[in-house]
């Protein structure tokens, strides 16, 4: 889906550049915000000169790039710091290192741009780039954490190719995806709602995995038409967005939806039932989490056909056998391993409450999250209505939401049980 640019007319950014190989992108990003009507402000680490020069985005921002707090040519303006701080509309570091992210969350302020960052009045972006193993490092996501507990937002860093030749996550999120979201932080339109991961207490998944299924399935009766249903993938893709915002691991397995395919996660598309039993069972084993929130087809033509099925003479009924496709949730909770937690969603239009019961217990899921398709505003649209129902009886009803504030109150809720449950 393609979203018009943002219109940041007359919004004063301030954007921290360190030592990344990925502060080469930093320089579209400048492009994009000075495209965008932002006015721009470049501070950098030292190490960030040794990957991009000052000149490249000073010539860009149209602004002189500051990176000692007390510049060579003394003006009396090393004050600057506190000056750039009040100025910013927005903070954003991009790319952040390991270092400057430690530094940002325990207060220390050796260069302009953590004391510009300390001093800063406005919200705070973070977008992180590193290696694999940095990133996945406790120390890191710790301090991760403690950024989001003091405030900041934290990007997510992406899966993918990585300078040292390893895959993982710990690329820097595109200059796009980072416009879009400095977009969404200058506006208010995302701020952070109680409970939300950016608020100080809301419970972290740092060093968990998370398995998150969305959106419909398509199952082919011939190369050119499908059975499918209308689910838009929106609940899953806020559930993984959620659970990646808190520091988790995230895999997406999503059937074919208009949405964009999320950063800071692994993102495996799929089409059939069968393909995304297969996605997920490859990795079920080291999930500690699992989502489904995918709405999968229950039956699949049985016998497809190879060639474009041709339209009949008579008005005789056409007939399509259809066969059952795996249950994906059932088979997982089969296998249940000790401490693994499973959602199911069950989309009722009758009797709901004791159908979604039913599942729960048949399928043995810890909770399943429950949406009547004749309440207004829950099912296939942007907001939601869900009662949740834990398997120690739990009734739990959640009020109408848009559905990024559904996955967050659903995901404090299922952690809230799980702390309750250990200590
Ligand atoms: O279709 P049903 O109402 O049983 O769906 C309840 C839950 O089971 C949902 O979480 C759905 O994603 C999951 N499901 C599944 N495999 C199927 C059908 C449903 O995993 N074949």
């Amino acid at each position: 889906m393609s979203v018009p640019p943002p219109d940041l007319t007359g919004r004063q950014v301030v954007l921290g550049v360190t030592g990344s190989i990925a502060a080469y992108k930093a320089a579209l990003l400048v492009r994009l915000l000075k495209k965008a009507g932002a006015e721009v402000r470049v501070l950098m680490t030292p190490d960030a000169e040794r990957f991009v020069s000052p000149l490249t985005l000073g010539t860009l921002s149209e602004n002189e790039v500051l990176t000692e707090i007390f510049p060579e040519n003394e003006d009396g303006s090393w004050t600057k710091h506190v000056t750039l701080g009040q100025w910013a509309d927005l903070f954003v570091v991009a790319p952040a290192t390991a270092q400057t992210i430690a530094k940002l969350a325990h207060g220390f302020c050796d260069s302009m741009l953590t004391a510009t960052a300390l001093s800063a009045r406005c919200p705070l972006l973070v977008c992180p780039a590193m290696d694999r193993d940095m990133y996945r490092h406790a120390a890191t996501q710790d301090n991760l954490d403690r950024l989001r507990e003091i405030g900041y937002a934290v990007m997510p860093a992406e899966h993918g190719e990585l300078a040292s030749g390893l895959v993982g996550q710990g690329r820097m999120p595109e200059p796009e995806a980072i416009l879009e979201r400095i977009a969404e932080r200058v506006d208010g339109k995302n701020p952070p709602a109680a409970g939300r991961a950016s608020e100080p207490g809301a419970p972290p998944l740092t060093g968990t995995e998370v398995l998150v299924t969305a959106g419909p399935t398509r199952e082919p009766i011939d190369p050119v038409r499908v059975l499918t249903n209308p689910s838009t993938g929106t609940m899953g893709y806020a559930l993984a967005e959620a659970a990646a915002q808190r520091g988790a691991s995230v895999t997406l397995v999503t059937g074919p939806t208009a949405l964009d395919p999320p950063t800071g996660m692994e993102v495996v598309q799929v089409e059939t039932a069968a393909e995304m039993h297969e996605a997920v069972q490859a990795r079920r084993e080291t999930a500690d989490y699992v989502f489904m929130a995918a709405a999968v087809a229950d039956y699949t033509p049985a016998d497809p056909s190879s060639s474009k099925r041709k339209k009949a003479d008579t008005d005789a009924p056409f007939v399509l056998h259809l066969r059952r496709t795996p249950d994906i949730l059932e088979t997982l909770g089969t296998h249940k391993r000790p401490g693994q937690v499973l959602v199911g969603f069950a989309l009722e239009t009758d009797n709901a409450l004791d159908n979604a019961r039913r599942k729960l217990d048949h399928k043995n899921l810890d909770w399943i999250a429950v949406n009547n398709l004749r309440d207004e505003g829950a099912g296939f649209g942007p907001t939601n209505r869900i009662t949740l129902l834990g398997h120690d009886g739990t009734v739990e009803e959640l009020p109408l939401m848009p559905k990024a504030d559904v996955a967050d109150a659903l995901l404090n809720r299922v952690l809230a049980a799980q702390s309750e449950e250990t200590s």
